[in-house]
């Protein structure tokens, strides 16, 4: 299996480092990597993890259609207005046979069933199972394990720099303060107030909502409000009345369709959704058969949203 990576950087290398990892067990070959500053590598016999780049493909066409591969693993950054150019990216391989394996949010948060209606018709599989929880399975878990079953609405606590800029605030110090941890610990939003907008929890709920729920939404469509209104003194009088705050993603059916939001909620301490602290996350599933069905993930990092395009790769290996 010949994978072409578009975008090298630290999810795209380690992506790479597990390809490496596990190749005994599975032989993916990565035979392209295609970047915006450094350049694209071509090496038919696999590409190393420091890739010698030359000059950039001429459009992304010329890449894969150099790179021969199987599946396009698409690892652009996000733009949280319009998910291209990943969308054109992801178009390109469909429109080359390719499969297509995602991290970015951007092209299921605004053209989920659009892609999924093209690579459909051209007999193609399109996977984004690191788009939400890294490598926890979400998407994978519903379509493989629960057949049949409805999914009538979700709640998650999905954002981690919120996370940690709410338990921060909680001890005291400041927003600021709050941001400039998350960066440390390198889960924050190129712009942090994406995250704490509440931008990153609409695009991962209008992206679950569009898949498990068909929702064909975007984040615009989410009833938005982030954290900015929190200070330390609010939260410590929330606290010490037994509750906390968290950002939480809500979709649900009515009879109008799905609707979307994102809240800073203040919920009771015994409520589950309060019990994910810092880069850990949470997701409950409300559905028709199963009641309700949740999953969450331990301080997650590089190699767990790795993993996340690795099982897509495996999965698309073993149907094809
Ligand atoms: N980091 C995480 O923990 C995490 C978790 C889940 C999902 N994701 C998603 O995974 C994706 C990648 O994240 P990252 O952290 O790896 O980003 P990153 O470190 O900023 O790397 C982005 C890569 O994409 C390349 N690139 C940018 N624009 C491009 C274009 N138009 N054509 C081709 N290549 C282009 C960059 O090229 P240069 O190297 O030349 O700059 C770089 O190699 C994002 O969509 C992100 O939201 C990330």
């Amino acid at each position: 299996m010949k994978l072409a990576l578009i975008g090298y950087g630290k999810v795209g290398r380690a992506f790479a480092r597990l390809v490496e990892k596990k190749r005994s067990a599975y032989p993916f070959r990565i035979t392209g990597v295609h970047t915006m500053r450094h350049g694209t590598a071509i090496d038919p016999r696999g590409v190393p993890l420091e890739p010698a780049f030359g000059p950039a493909a001429a459009d992304i066409e010329s890449f894969l259609a150099a790179s021969r591969a199987d599946i396009a693993v698409e690892v652009t950054p996000l733009n949280p207005q319009t998910g291209e150019p990943a969308i054109s990216h992801i178009r390109a391989a469909f429109a080359r046979g390719m499969h297509v394996v995602t991290a970015n949010k951007g092209p299921v948060a605004f053209a989920y069933a659009a892609l999924r209606e093209e690579a459909r018709r051209a007999g193609l599989e399109f996977r984004h199972e690191a788009v939400t929880m890294d490598g926890t399975p979400v998407y994978n878990l519903v379509r493989n394990n629960l057949p049949g079953v409805t999914i009538q609405g979700f709640a998650g606590a999905l954002n981690s720099t919120t996370k940690v800029i709410l338990e921060l605030m909680l001890e005291g110090r400041t927003l600021e303060q709050g941001i400039l941890e998350a960066q440390r610990r390198g889960v924050a939003e190129a712009d942090p107030w994406f995250d704490i907008d509440g931008w990153d929890s609409a695009a991962k709920c209008a992206a679950l909502a569009n898949v498990l729920m068909d929702a064909r939404l975007t984040p615009q469509d989410v009833d938005r409000k982030g954290i900015g209104q929190q200070t330390p003194a609010k939260l410590i009088e929330i606290d010490r009345a037994g509750k906390k705050v968290v950002l939480v993603s809500r979709a649900r059916r009515t009879k109008d369709g799905v609707r979307l939001r994102v809240r800073a909620e203040v919920l009771d301490k015994s409520d589950l959704l309060t019990a994910v602290r810092g880069t850990s996350n949470l997701l409950v599933l409300e559905t028709d058969l199963m009641g309700q069905l949740g999953v969450f993930t331990i301080d997650p990092g590089l190699e767990q949203t790795a993993y996340g395009l690795f099982s897509d790769v495996v999965d698309i290996a073993r149907s094809i």
